[in-house]
């Protein structure tokens, strides 16, 4: 049987979401795979078919689409809804795989859409999506879990004025650098890095474009470490890679445009906290319920030498240069073989 792959929808993240599509898309030929292009419009309206991704392309901010000077979709067919089809417009496609980043699409409300439809999920289910797009409720599950995660608390957009806000920030942070994020973004859209106080509102300001909530994270001098992980009861759990920003925080620019230049894997790491890593990856993935497939990011503290987790993706970026498809591969898996591993798991 076929198998749909869900792209775009109304996230900062919507041109990301088609460089991950593309990548699904060129790499699932290769394979032979059935596939049913869905790329769904910043507008709502659903297009179905070969042509889809070209119809998103064409509509997009192409600026901000990764890979964007050989970026390439063919004009094709597609049938338009203008919201979520019947369920018989999917028929020979039973499974469906989002790579739909950030919002709407990565938050679990697809993922409820796409299981009331019937339709079989490669991905984590409602749950485990909502759980980690939210910062926050990431951070609260895991610590009672006994995962330790990066020191931080939440502004809701009501208290971005708040004349005691500093104070209360430094009580629950500690005193900056700082994180400051949207609270359920992705893809470095929105973030900045608060090095003195009176910068802290700037960069409320900015998460609050994108978002109803702000995390404000204690920002420890660290080395950034991924794993990617596949599976249901068993998990392939791939070796840690590491990200190294060029300057003092890893961009948008630096994700998509020049594309993790200084991204290796395996990381340099002794054994000890190359195993510890994985198993915090692993135990991460579990205490989240995640399913079938997700990266984990850990921050190494350079200070403590201690490991802790700075969040669970759910949907991580699967673009050419994303890290999630260069550490499995890296743990034995090409793109190929990953898209084969991801949904011989969700019918596992
Ligand atoms: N949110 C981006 C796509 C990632 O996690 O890779
Ligand atoms: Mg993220």
């Amino acid at each position: 049987a076929g198998v749909g792959v869900v792209f775009g929808g109304q996230s900062p993240e919507h041109e990301v979401s088609l460089a991950s599509a593309r990548g699904v898309i060129e790499n699932a030929q290769l394979l032979g795979w059935d596939l049913l292009p869905v790329g769904v419009g910043r507008d709502g309206t659903w297009h179905l078919g070969p042509g889809a991704l070209h119809v998103l392309w064409q509509q997009s901010d192409q600026r901000r689409i990764p890979g964007r000077d050989t970026f390439q979709a063919e004009p094709g067919p597609v049938v338009s809804y203008p919201a979520l089809p019947p369920t018989d417009a999917f028929a020979g496609f039973p499974v469906v795989l989002p790579v739909t980043h950030g919002g709407w699409g990565e938050d679990g409300t697809l993922q409820q859409m796409l299981l009331a439809a019937g339709l079989h999920l490669i991905g984590c289910g409602p749950q485990a999506s909502a759980d980690c797009l939210d910062k926050a409720r990431a951070k609260s599950v895991l610590a009672k879990a006994g995962i330790p995660v990066t020191r931080g608390t939440v502004v809701p957009r009501t208290a971005a004025d708040a004349p005691d806000l500093l104070h209360r920030l430094v009580e629950r942070v500690g005193p900056p650098p700082w994180f400051v994020k949207p609270q359920s973004g992705g893809s470095s859209v929105g973030i900045s890095r608060v090095d003195s106080p009176d910068d802290v509102r700037t960069a409320l300001q900015r998460a609050l474009v994108h978002d109803e909530g702000v995390v404000v994270e204690q920002l420890v001098p660290h080395r950034e470490l991924v794993v990617g992980i596949v599976g249901r009861s068993s998990l392939i759990v791939s070796p840690p890679g590491e990200c190294r920003p060029v300057g003092d925080l890893y961009t948008y620019e630096e994700k998509y445009a020049v594309g993790n230049p200084l991204f290796t894997c395996p990381a340099d790491l002794d054994s000890a906290t190359t195993d510890e890593a994985r198993a915090l990856a692993d135990a991460a993935y579990r205490a989240l319920n995640c399913d079938v497939f997700a990266r984990v990011d850990l921050f190494l503290d350079q200070l403590t030498g201690k490991l802790l987790v700075n969040e669970v993706n759910t949907i991580p970026g699967m673009t050419s240069t994303s890290v999630f498809p260069k550490v499995m591969r890296a743990a034995g898996l090409d793109y190929p073989n990953l898209l084969h591993a991801l949904h011989a798991a969700a019918l596992e």
